[in-house]
């Protein structure tokens, strides 16, 4: 009996730690820590993203390019409203670039979708564009700070 118990908390004692590492966060992207505010700011930005590209996607489908030029334009680079020194100091650089090259793009839509007015044109820079979604996603998650 004896060494049985032994045997299981030679087990235990060899197994826990494994048990423990597998339990360890499998979500490997890198944490963003934002105060409540700041978090708020940059998830209304991403909704607003995502609510331009629909328009601008609707744009194209029904050939309305002027929707397409105002609602991109609304994403160019003067929208940084609420951006604070402090949650720009927080976002580490690449977060920075991508998000500054995400405005770049919008604008160059609006730019061309009034010089050019070609909705195939268009739905190319949207699927480049939509690569920096994808891509600062796969990278990056936003928690509260403590
Ligand atoms: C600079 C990096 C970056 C770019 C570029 C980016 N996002 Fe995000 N987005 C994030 C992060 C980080 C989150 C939070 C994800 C998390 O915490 O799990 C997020 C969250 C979101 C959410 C959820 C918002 C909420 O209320 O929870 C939406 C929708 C979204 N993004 C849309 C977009 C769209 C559409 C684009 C492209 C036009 C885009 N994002 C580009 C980093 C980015």
């Amino acid at each position: 009996m004896k060494i049985i118990k032994r045997t299981l908390l030679l087990l235990a004692v060899i197994f826990l730690p494994l048990a423990h590492a597998t339990q360890e966060d499998p979500d490997k992207r890198t944490t963003v820590y934002l105060d409540a505010e700041e978090r708020n700011i940059v998830l209304a930005e991403m909704r607003t993203f995502l609510s331009t590209l629909q328009q601008i996607t609707q744009g194209v489908a029904t050939d309305n390019m002027q929707l397409v030029e105002t609602s991109a334009k609304t994403m160019g680079q003067d929208a940084s409203g609420g951006v604070s020194l402090s949650l720009i100091f927080k976002l580490p650089l690449s977060f920075k670039l991508f998000a500054a090259d995400t405005h770049q793009q919008f604008d160059q839509i609006a730019l061309d979708a009034s010089s050019l007015a070609d909705r195939d044109h268009t739905l190319e820079q949207v699927s480049v564009l939509m690569q920096n979604c994808v891509a600062c996603h796969a990278m990056y998650r936003i928690e509260k700070e403590d």
